[in-house]
């Protein structure tokens, strides 16, 4: 009999990608989903990106590379950093993995020992905690409040350090609330961790690119140059040029942690693929122009699904900064009964009734550590977004 290792069976599977298998095999059934799960951009990679992973192949650059990137990647990334953040790396100082969720797993898998704790802020993206874990850490939650637009404040980060933190995982905008925090947000948190020098800052900057209006990103070791010696900062190419698929994520940081994580790396994944590596180079020195005009995009969606889940009966949804997601509460169904018959007691049973009435699949809240809400993502067309709230104001209509 298979018996799992007690590392893995502190872990659970992650609940998006879960919710979004079972949309699909609704659908292979025949049924009409419309699938508000997945965290993807719904156009395609641009077309200069492909060529250049078409070229890669018929230049035969198709053998192992450097284990955490090539040269020329190593180069783009640093580029990126000084043009868009302020912020200088050396090559030296650059990690290449297969996905942004690959650097952040290799950092912690290279930092953390049993009984080391990493602050996370709730709604956290789903692997925070689980990553944690399997790298024989602690995570310690920090609640936020959708009073507060789901941004964790400076005196709750001062109480949730002790002395074995080893880490603070920050997530602006955020996946799954859209929250973005602010230059002077930044400012309030950096200054507590400068008084905490044992707590270093994992910043992942995956949404940078989805921001609304007149929101300015920043990343915080740009906020606070004082943080620069003791910050991870992460991103990748997944969100901002479509190419989750493609499985190249990058961070900047300390020569020291970067040389642990490619350590981890040789002895596990050896290097992301070159072809991807090399698309990933048009990517970030090719032309940056349909990047706004996405953002554009989204944010008319945001407006689109924040107005519509407004209107449903017993929905409250924020209006979030950036990113594709929107985490509305459900509170006021909570206590209720579904169209089904059947109670509504939690996020999770909001979410089950609503699949199986509405056909429309969301995640549920406490699947990302903050309950009673639930993440929609908005990547998909304008059309599918109407119809699915349309559903989901008849759904919230028919609760009693
Ligand atoms: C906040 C956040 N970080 C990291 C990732 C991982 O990105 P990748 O697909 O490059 O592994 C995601 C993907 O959903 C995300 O939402």
């Amino acid at each position: 009999m298979f018996v799992q290792s007690a590392a893995l069976a502190r872990v659970k599977p992650s609940a998006t990608l879960a919710a979004d298998a079972k949309a699909r095999e609704l659908k292979a059934q025949g049924k009409d989903v419309i699938s508000l799960a997945a965290g993807e951009p719904d156009f395609d990679t641009p077309p200069n990106i492909k060529e250049a992973a078409i070229k890669a192949i018929r230049d035969g650059k198709t053998k192992y590379t450097n284990v955490d990137g090539i040269p020329e990647l190593k180069q783009a990334i640093c580029g990126k950093f000084q043009r868009e953040n302020g912020l200088s790396y050396t090559p030296a100082q650059i990690n290449v993995s297969p996905g942004g969720k690959a650097v952040i797993y290799n950092a912690m898998v290279a930092s953390l020992n049993p009984g080391d704790e990493v602050v996370i802020p709730t709604p956290y993206w789903v692997s925070y905690p689980d990553m944690v874990l399997l790298a024989g850490g602690e995570p310690r939650f920090v609640a936020t409040r959708a009073e507060t637009g789901f941004k964790m404040e400076a005196a709750d980060l001062e109480a949730a350090i002790t002395p074995r933190t080893r880490w603070l995982i920050l997530n602006s905008p955020s996946n799954p609330s859209g929250a973005a925090y602010t230059k002077s947000e930044l400012r309030a948190l950096a200054d507590v961790l400068v008084r905490h020098p044992q707590v270093w800052v994992l910043t992942d900057d995956m949404y940078e690119h989805l921001v609304f209006g007149d929101f300015e990103f920043w990343t915080i070791a740009q906020v606070e140059p004082a943080l620069y010696e003791r910050t991870l900062t992460m991103n990748g190419v997944s969100k901002a040029y479509a190419m989750t698929g493609w499985r190249i994520g990058y961070a900047g940081g300390p020569e020291p942690l970067i040389k642990a994580m490619a350590k981890v790396m040789s002895q596990t994944t050896s290097n992301p693929s070159s072809i991807s590596q090399w698309a990933s180079v048009e990517a970030l020195n090719g032309p940056q122009s349909f990047i706004k005009p996405n953002a554009a995009l989204f944010e008319e969606r945001r407006d689109l699904v924040v107005s519509m889940l407004n209107q449903a009966n017993g929905l409250n949804c924020p209006t979030p900064e950036g990113a594709f997601y929107v985490y509305p509460s459900v509170k006021g169904l909570i206590g209720k009964t579904a169209p089904s018959g059947k109670p509504i007691g939690c996020d999770e049973d909001f979410a089950n009734e609503l699949l199986d009435s509405e056909s429309v699949a969301v995640v549920f809240g406490a699947a990302f550590g903050l309950a009673p809400f639930f993440r929609i993502s908005y990547a998909t067309s304008n059309a599918a977004l109407e119809d699915a709230c349309g559903r989901i104001q008849r759904f919230c209509g028919q609760v009693r």
